[in-house]
């Protein structure tokens, strides 16, 4: 293991050799997966989110391919969130009703019967945003009422988006993981249902499936890369709030090729690492940040990660970042400009971090041993996950026109 103490960037890595795979083969069997898939694939709407080259930008840093799977698109909602949240709230109810997937195809699972079958029903979940979102979402299409709790920090336009779907939303004193302890203590009261993205003792099956459910994601990827003639990416740059979305990549891609998966690594933002915190601790255990978690990264502003991915991560990630804000900056600039015939990428704070963080390991002074441990080079072909689009038009406004978290200048690019 090495650590660094340049301010700007920290790091914590893992030596290949120490990969446990039994987790992974348990949590993301391939069989699931293509579940998680045919599921998906009956919602109206649903189209397989676009797997983008930027063959000019890798041509300009260095590097082999950059391919991004763009989620800015997926269903109407911007965020890859919704195909967690959906696939849970499917096997939450298949498995009250005691029916298998062939059982329960989506027509029947939005029918009158089966919401008779199921009588009452409140959703509720906590929030950073796009979770929120995609379960209130999916609750309106079933039909069932759903109590959505944001912390009091989350922006007004998120807030809307939420209620624009018939959620209540209530806006609660403190940070996500308040949030989350608050909605725990309610739905006990008042008899909600919670499906949650992270986990604790005794809650793990939903927050499993959510996982599980973002597996489409990356089977989607697999077709599209081997469409490409590319068996699987060198590298994943992962973003992670929880960790529930980089336990769902490394476990998925760890089930499929085992030890030869590719290099993952979990990037999040500096005032909320909590992942990183607990690697570099290096106990085996999760280990929580307190504070404000004040980052311009909504999405990935949590303290406390999920234990089962926590667990998993320990075993399979290999390298764990933080980045300052103005890196997250910085990759929306980046996706928004894009060189020659590059495709046009919008991508929000949490979405456009990973590329930013890719860009400062390559460029920024002291991180050369992280550089040389991930081995990028002209061959590399790097996975990113726009794990969300333009979910909060002020911000990304602020950001894209205005200049907001600006670079500081002395890791300003000379490219020509
Ligand atoms: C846009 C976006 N990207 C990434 C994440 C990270 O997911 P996780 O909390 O599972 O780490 C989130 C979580 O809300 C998100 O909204």
């Amino acid at each position: 293991m090495m650590k660094n103490t340049t301010p700007d960037i920290k790091w914590v890595t893992r030596p290949r050799e120490t990969k446990e795979l039994e987790l992974s083969k348990q949590m993301f069997p391939v069989s699931r997966a293509r579940e998680a898939r045919l599921f998906h694939r009956q919602i109206p709407g649903y189209a397989i989110s676009p797997l983008r080259a930027l063959p000019n930008l890798a041509g300009l840093i260095g590097v082999g391919g950059i391919w991004v799977k763009d989620e800015s698109c997926r269903l109407e909602l911007n965020s890859f969130k919704i195909l967690g949240g959906s696939y849970a709230i499917y096997r939450f109810i298949q498995k009250r009703l005691g029916l298998s997937s062939q059982q329960l195809p989506y027509e029947y699972l939005i029918s009158s019967e089966v919401k008779q079958a199921l009588g009452k029903i409140t959703f509720a979940s906590a929030t950073d945003g796009n979770h929120g979102r995609g379960i209130a979402w999916a609750s309106q299409k079933l039909g069932f009422d759903c109590v959505i709790y944001v912390h009091s920090e989350t922006s007004r336009r998120r807030i809307d988006a939420i209620r624009s779907y018939g959620a209540t939303v209530k806006v609660i004193e403190g940070n996500y993981d308040d949030a989350v302890r608050q909605i725990v203590t309610d739905a006990d009261t008042n008899g909600w249902q919670i499906i949650s993205d992270t986990s604790w003792d005794g809650y793990t099956e939903i927050p499993t499936w959510i996982m599980q459910g973002y597996t489409t994601m990356f089977a989607e990827i697999q077709e599209q890369f081997s469409g490409q003639g590319i068996i699987k990416p060198t590298h994943i740059f992962v973003q992670a709030g929880v960790g529930a979305l980089a336990a769902s990549v490394i476990g998925y891609y760890h089930s499929l090729f085992g030890q030869d998966a590719p290099k993952c690594i979990v990037v999040e933002p500096e005032n909320a690492a909590c992942i990183y915190e607990s690697a570099k601790i290096g106990d085996g255990r999760a280990h929580t940040v307190s504070g404000a978690l004040d980052t311009i990264m909504a999405g990935l502003a949590c303290g406390e990660p999920n234990p089962i991915a926590w667990e998993l991560l320990d075993q399979t990630a290999d390298a764990f970042v933080t980045v300052p804000d103005y890196v997250a900056a910085k990759g929306m600039r980046i996706y928004a400009t894009p060189l020659h015939d590059d495709p046009f990428i919008v991508s929000g704070e949490s979405g456009a971090v990973t590329l930013g963080a890719l860009v400062a390991i390559l460029e920024e002074n002291g991180v050369d041993e992280l550089r040389d441990f991930l081995g990028i080079d002209q061959q590399s072909q790097i996975l990113f996950l726009n794990t969300e689009g333009n979910t909060d038009p002020v911000g990304f406004r602020q950001i894209i026109w205005e200049g907001a978290n600006p670079v500081p200048k002395e890791y300003w690019s000379d490219h020509d």
